[in-house]
């Protein structure tokens, strides 16, 4: 049987097909490409190019492969611009989740790890944030991972499917590998876009704000290891298979780092000055989002193998290094 990976040739999926592969899982991809990378798909799975909302392709797809459980990684995910973009948002992410939920339910396919984020919460009430804290989403790039989650929610009811929402914060690093990496077209995110002015392909860091209610005035995140992430994917699929309650689980480091924090690191990982400059605040950026992970540790057993904030620089800046491309003109 096969685990169906859908967006495997995003930043994330692909790293999900990588480890699927290392721990020996047969594994099919779906991917529309239009943000993936196909280089990046991994050799040993087979690939299907289309567009989940698209029924007949992926019911086309759910008949050549005997499904065991599905990733589901493909969405829109930027924040900014779903408050321009709002109902392109719904669009591909809630349309899609609703069409990749309809033919599971035809072929009688129990489980989906799906991809959430700490978007669902909004500005949070306390830190660290708790999975049954207030989901209250300033974003419709929140709100449709957030309708997602109870769609879900609502076919477990109704027709038996499991699932794990696997809310993340703020994902980086590359596989130690050094065979896939971070690619997006624009980068909009810290760590890339610092390397980038590293590797001279950008002049400057914009700090966005100064003025934020912290110890050095700019935002705090919680980095986590994609490594680490998709550890937590596949114990979250071995959990489902085991019985496990389906729900949301936060998947962070629980470690705080201000922007300035991570441009200091990435000055000593890298050995570059790095230019930065302080600008504006960037809308709807909360001050501080530190994730209580104790439910995935407990109920998952996960544990995080890269939890050292240099050594998440390091993966992504050797990945940065040898790929100053991404994917153009290279094979993996
Ligand atoms: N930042 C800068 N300058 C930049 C880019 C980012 O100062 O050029 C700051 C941001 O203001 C923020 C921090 O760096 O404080 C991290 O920003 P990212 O864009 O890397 O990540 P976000 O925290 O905005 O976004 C992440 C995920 C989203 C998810 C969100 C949840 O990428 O998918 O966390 O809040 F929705």
């Amino acid at each position: 049987m096969s685990v169906l990976v859908l967006g495997g040739a995003g930043y994330i999926g692909s790293h999900a097909v990588y480890q699927l592969i290392e721990q020996g899982y047969d594994v099919a991809v779906v991917d529309n490409l239009q943000t993936g990378h196909r280089q990046a798909v991994h050799t040993a799975a087979r690939f299907y190019e289309g567009d989940v909302r698209d029924k007949e392709f992926l019911t086309e797809v759910f008949t050549h492969e005997d499904v065991e459980g599905v990733f589901h990684f493909c969405a829109y995910s930027l924040v900014g611009e779903s408050v321009e973009k709002p109902l392109a948002y719904f669009n591909n992410n809630v349309q899609g989740l609703q069409s990749v939920l309809e033919v599971m339910y035809t072929f009688n396919v129990k489980h989906i790890v799906f991809s959430s984020t700490a978007a669902v919460y909004g500005e949070p009430d306390t830190i660290p944030i708790n999975e049954t804290d207030t989901t209250n989403p300033t974003s419709p790039y929140g709100e449709s991972k957030l309708v997602m989650e109870k769609m879900m929610c609502w076919c477990h009811e109704a027709y038996g499917v499991n699932f794990a929402a696997l809310r993340y914060f703020n994902v980086a690093g590359a596989h130690p590998d050094g065979v896939i990496g971070e690619d997006h077209r624009p980068e909009t995110h810290l760590i890339p876009i610092v390397l980038e002015v590293a590797l001279e392909q950008r002049e400057q860091l914009t700090v966005f704000g100064d003025d934020y209610n912290t110890a050095d005035g700019s935002c705090i995140r919680d980095y986590l290891h994609v490594v680490d992430l998709i550890d937590a994917h596949i114990l979250a699929f071995d959990y489902l298979k085991n019985g496990g309650a389906s729900g949301a689980f936060n998947l962070g480091s629980s470690n705080g780092y201000s922007v300035f924090e991570i441009l200091e690191a990435a000055r000593a990982v890298t050995g570059h000055s790095i230019n930065a400059s302080v600008g504006k605040r960037r809308a709807g950026d909360p001050s501080v989002l530190i994730a209580a992970s104790d439910k995935a540790k407990n109920q998952l057993g996960w544990q995080p193998r890269f939890d050292d904030i240099n050594e998440i620089i390091r993966h992504a800046w050797e990945w940065h290094q040898h790929h100053p491309h991404g994917y153009d003109k290279e094979e993996v």
